[in-house]
């Protein structure tokens, strides 16, 4: 019988079975079969995954996210790494070295979930730093099962059936953008997904919103819009939040269909942020 190797790193919960950090990992090395799917399994219980003191080069960036499935390349390709699509990079430092007073994407300081605006969303997001603020410029997380497992009884059976329309062009505007070019928009048109998903990882359920879900499908605008701010509000008490405070070198990855984030603001003229991103490819969403 083959021998089963033991993973080789740890795991240090954060919040109860949300989140945890692992401990013991040099990702630059790449991780052999039986520890890529001990990472996979650690990833599906916590849904949020932290790695500290980690030296990635885009290539290395890229090679890893691949162990937990294929990329995907954003819409935005404004923000598109040179010579690397994979890669989402934030940064706010200018042709002269200096931070440049421009918040990289000010989408990212509104509760949202990576991507819930397509048909068939994003599973995992995987966020590095190479330059973090000496203040601010966190990143918070809200556990979304846990959200839906504080819900009442009459809640959760009001919401089984209930559907969220997901919109990036709304939600660019909100932010204070202009918009998605008409190329983009008819790539992306609005999507509808359930206000309540099933996490094939766990079998449990999560709720599924965020500044991308625009109204509730067959309800009033006024009175869905007051829907999603309420649960929304639920959401994101204290009780359910990860605060992550960046050190540089930091890898960070979330299931974007068992959580919510957003960035807390910094000082963007004094302060360098620099973050970049890869994208998992996840599967179609099934209601819960
Ligand atoms: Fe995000």
């Amino acid at each position: 019988m083959a021998a089963v190797l033991a993973p080789s790193f740890s795991l240090l919960p954060l919040k109860g079975d949300f989140g945890a950090e692992v401990r013991g990992l040099d990702i630059a090395q790449p991780p052999d079969a039986a520890t890529g799917a001990a990472l996979r399994e650690a990833f599906g219980r916590h849904r949020l995954l932290v790695f500290r003191g980690q030296r990635l080069p885009p290539a290395v960036h890229i090679a890893f996210s691949r162990i937990f499935g294929d990329l995907e390349i954003h819409v935005l390709d404004e923000y598109h790494k040179a010579e690397y699509p994979e890669i989402f990079e934030l940064s706010n430092i200018g042709p002269d070295g200096r931070p440049n007073a421009v918040h990289p994407d000010r989408g990212t300081l509104f509760w949202h979930t990576d991507a819930s605006w397509q048909e068939v969303p994003a599973l995992a997001t995987l966020l590095y730093a190479e330059a973090v603020p000496r203040a601010g410029g966190h990143t918070l997380f809200a556990d979304m099962i846990g959200a839906y497992e504080a819900l009442g009884a009459a809640e959760r059976e009001r919401f089984a059936t209930l559907e969220v329309v997901h919109d990036l062009e709304v939600s660019r505007r909100k932010a204070g953008y202009p918009g998605m070019t008409e190329a983009q928009r008819a790539q992306r048109p609005p999507v509808v997904q359930p206000l309540v998903r099933l996490h094939e990882a766990t079998g449990r359920r999560a709720l599924y919103l965020g500044s991308h879900g625009q109204s509730i499908v067959g309800m009033d605008e006024v009175a869905g819009r007051g829907l999603i701010e309420r649960v929304m509000a639920h959401c994101v008490e204290p009780r359910f939040i990860v605060d992550h405070t960046w050190q540089p070198g930091d890898l960070v990855m979330w299931d974007n269909g068992a959580s919510m984030h957003r960035a807390t603001e910094y000082d963007t003229a004094v302060e360098p942020r620099v973050v970049r991103r890869t994208v998992v490819r996840g599967k179609p969403v099934r209601r819960g």
